[in-house]
């Protein structure tokens, strides 16, 4: 089980009863930042992937922790203007035309997802520098959610490449390329190919077809195990060469801000149905997505609250496995399969670490109307 920091215990311990928060500790996003430009080679850019946490505490402050934010939508795109981020990048596969307007008027960078995407761009006539997103044709790096390489939504067909280079409308001026493939990868050395690759294509493919080449985008990807306490190695990233003249991007979301996050639950009561012993939670999936979506069991580190003062005894369990589920009314509502515990009583409280990223921001808040967590910013 993770230690949790002082101060997080320290703020855990002044929530009322019963106890639900997510907290948000901004010198870890910080440290996070530093580590990793510190592990990239010269000319890498790094920008804040804002959809992994948008709280607006943490987008402020890595607007300022990293050269600028990634952003997917016109929310976003608000909270990374209201946050002064020095450079902004704008993806997504459906933007509409007050989004591309909006992203144009910010200055933001645009990463075009079709060809269609960029003549409705110079149709409302605005000129923009844009990088072209593309789904190359056989991009092969590990981890989840591969968006190139196979068949998805996002950017342009490697085949289809040469045609809309070639019937750009006027006004657009392709700089880049952006070519985000995979999500969660663990494995540096495989990460550390995949940028090199990137590189070498699009200095191929700009001079096949006459783009003057100044941006490669890599996007995101860099992995966090949330079932450990480990993370992909970034020594291997600092041998890729980025040529002068040329800059590389970067957008993490999940390696900075997952393990700046700590979302904690009160016990609200335990049970044994089937020879199976379930926590039940102030909280749930419902909150906290991750695990529901991934499969996986998230752990939890205990946190014991010895007072109390209610008027009804105090159920507790025993060296014993123990679930961890919502307070939903769907069997799918589960943080935790058969974690160990020695002891856990009603009115402790779970405490689940590296939940700093695609947490919070990608649950369904709202089924069964219960009162969303706390959110406290240290
Ligand atoms: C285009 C793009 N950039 C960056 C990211 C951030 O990825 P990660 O949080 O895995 O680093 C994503 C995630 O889906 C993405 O789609």
């Amino acid at each position: 089980m993770a230690e949790l920091p002082a101060p997080v215990t320290a703020a855990l311990r002044r929530l009322p009863t019963p106890a639900c928060a997510y907290v948000y500790d901004t010198s870890a996003l910080r440290t996070a930042a530093s580590r990793l430009r510190a592990a990239l080679p010269a000319r890498t850019t790094v920008l804040y992937a804002v959809k992994a946490n948008g709280h607006p505490d943490v987008v402020r402050t890595m607007a300022s922790a990293c050269d600028g934010l990634e952003v997917a939508s016109g929310g976003e795109l608000d909270l990374a203007v209201r946050a002064g981020a020095p450079r902004i990048v704008f993806g997504g596969p459906g933007k509409t035309d007050a989004e591309l307007a909006a992203a144009v008027r910010a200055g933001a960078l645009l990463n075009v997802e079709s060809r269609f995407e960029a003549e409705r761009i110079a149709a409302l006539g605005l000129s923009a520098d844009i990088c072209l997103r593309v789904n190359r044709a056989g991009v092969a790096v590990t981890g989840s959610h591969a968006m190139t390489g196979t068949p998805t939504p996002f950017g342009i067909d490697e085949n289809q490449l040469g045609t809309v280079l070639e019937t750009l409308p006027t006004g657009l001026n392709v700089i880049g390329f952006h070519l985000h493939a995979v999500s969660n990868n663990l494995d540096g050395t495989a990460h550390a190919a995949f940028i090199a690759d990137a590189i070498t294509w699009s200095i191929t493919t700009a001079s096949a077809y006459g783009v003057n080449l100044r941006i490669v985008n890599a996007g995101g990807g860099l992995g966090v195990d949330h079932t450990s306490s480990t993370s992909i190695d970034l020594a291997p990233l600092s041998q890729v060469s980025v040529p002068d003249g040329l800059e590389l991007i970067l957008e993490p979301g999940r390696y900075l801000a997952a393990d700046a996050g700590w979302y904690a639950t009160e016990v609200l009561d335990l049970k044994t149905t089937h020879g199976r012993t379930f926590a039940v939670l102030r909280g749930g999936t419902h909150h906290f997505r991750l695990p529901a979506a991934w499969g996986y069991s998230h752990p939890f580190t205990i946190l014991p609250v010895d007072d109390w003062d209610r008027p009804y005894s105090r159920p507790a369990v025993t060296r014993t496995p123990v679930d961890a589920v919502g307070e939903l009314c769907t069997p799918r509502d589960v943080l935790t399969r058969a974690q160990p515990v020695d002891r856990l009583r009603v009115g402790d409280l779970l405490v689940f670490a590296r939940t700093g990223a695609y947490a919070w921001d990608i649950s369904h808040h709202d089924f069964l109307r219960h009162p969303a967590p706390e959110f406290i910013v240290l």
